[in-house]
């Protein structure tokens, strides 16, 4: 397999890529988890999300509750079963907490639908028209791999605040935003040898392109190796890497994940931010969990690296990783999962000037997570 460490010109790709699709960005996150209302909390205190809409009884949804939350460009919807007849438990109860929907921002969720299963796609929901006083909203939706699904969004003829179905959501306690800005990639996990059959997915389907491949000889430790593939739209707006485990001496970290979430899912969601110092500061001190690399990181990363506008002490001391590739350097750091189950996980990334994935931290980030995985039992 042909590595490239940094795409040769990501205008050139682009132009390549299919506009049968046209993506505007990243609309929503949608977790199905246990209970909405304490995740909706955890979400607010620990990465200051703010509380934007809600649905449930009372705006007359009758098997479900979603809390809508923001942060700038960032929604993320939480949303649980209110009885043991809605089909979600099916979902929860197979993957516990975890992402289901993808949602994407285009102009006609129409033609969206009719173009990627005339490609291939397999239907998860037929355009459906939904409306109240602030306009109408068309949506409509795709599997993708797992039972994962991308739902189109077309809002061009709404101005309300989230969908109808949903009303504003005031709350008494809004702790302060912590910098988060948008969505930079979302990475799905896949099966052993089902990494390119996805790519194809998305090439031959969404019109994607294959921005970067890294194999097992990029993203290997001593004990354990993956594969990865970046897919993105014709805008580069949307990034889905797609990982896939490889041969180790032990259990690579895809396997676990696909153990624990009983199938393929979404691994993480990177969100971006301004300033990883003050964020990563913030989400620290409200108890957001980060994996950890020695500090035997920052001695190479010194050598690696070169000149950067952070003191490199300064990384160390918040455990911010560093990267470097032809555009510039890009800062990262990776959470824990946010469940009990060892599944999804976040990214926080500053990008300055690189549009990269932090290939040079790959090693010391496995063997963060290697360790984990030990203390699990797991490896
Ligand atoms: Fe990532």
């Amino acid at each position: 397999m042909k590595t490239k460490d940094v795409a040769p010109s990501l205008e050139k790709i682009y132009k390549n890529a299919g506009d049968f699709l046209p993506l505007n960005g990243t609309d929503y996150i949608e977790l199905y988890v246990g209970n909405a209302k304490q995740s909706a909390h955890y979400y607010k205190t620990a990465f200051g999300f703010q509380s934007l809409a809600y649905g449930g009884l009372e705006t007359g949804l009758t098997d479900r509750a979603s809390y809508v939350l923001e942060q700038d460009k960032i929604r993320l919807v939480l949303t649980t079963p209110l009885t043991s007849a809605s089909p979600l438990n099916d979902h929860l109860r197979k993957h516990g907490d975890g992402v289901k929907v993808v949602a994407l921002w285009v102009d006609d969720a129409t033609k969206s639908f009719e173009e990627t299963v005339a490609r291939g796609a397999k239907p998860f929901m037929k355009p459906v028209k939904e409306e109240d006083e602030n306009g109408f909203v068309i949506r409509s939706g795709i599997y993708t791999y797992g039972e994962t699904v991308h739902i189109f969004v077309e809002r061009k003829n709404y101005n309300g605040l989230f969908l109808p179905g949903y009303k504003a959501w005031k709350s008494d306690y809004n702790p302060a935003p912590t910098g988060l800005k948008y969505v930079d990639h979302m990475v799905g996990n896949v099966g052993w040898g089902e990494m390119n059959t996805w790519v194809e997915w998305y090439e031959k389907v969404m019109g994607f392109i294959n921005l970067l491949s890294f194999d097992d000889k990029d993203i290997s430790t001593e004990y354990s190796a993956l594969m990865s593939k970046v897919m993105s739209n014709g805008n580069g707006r949307i990034k889905f890497p797609i990982n896939e485990p490889a041969e180790g001496k032990k259990k690579s970290q895809i396997e676990e994940y696909i153990q624990f979430y009983e199938g393929q899912g979404v691994q993480h969601i990177a969100l971006a931010t301004d300033n990883i110092v003050d964020t990563v500061t913030k989400l620290k001190s409200r108890g957001v969990e980060f994996l950890q690399v020695p500090q035997s990181y920052y001695e190479e990363a010194k050598l690696r690296i070169g000149k950067i506008d952070e003191e490199i002490s300064e990384l160390a001391k918040h455990g911010i990783l560093v990267d470097r590739d032809d555009e510039g350097y890009l800062l990262q750091l990776f959470t824990k999962p946010v469940e009990d189950r060892p599944t999804m996980f976040f990214e926080i990334i500053q990008r300055k000037g690189a549009q990269s994935f932090g290939k040079g931290n790959f090693k010391a980030l496995f063997e963060a997570i290697e360790r984990e995985q030990a203390r699990r039992g797991t490896l």
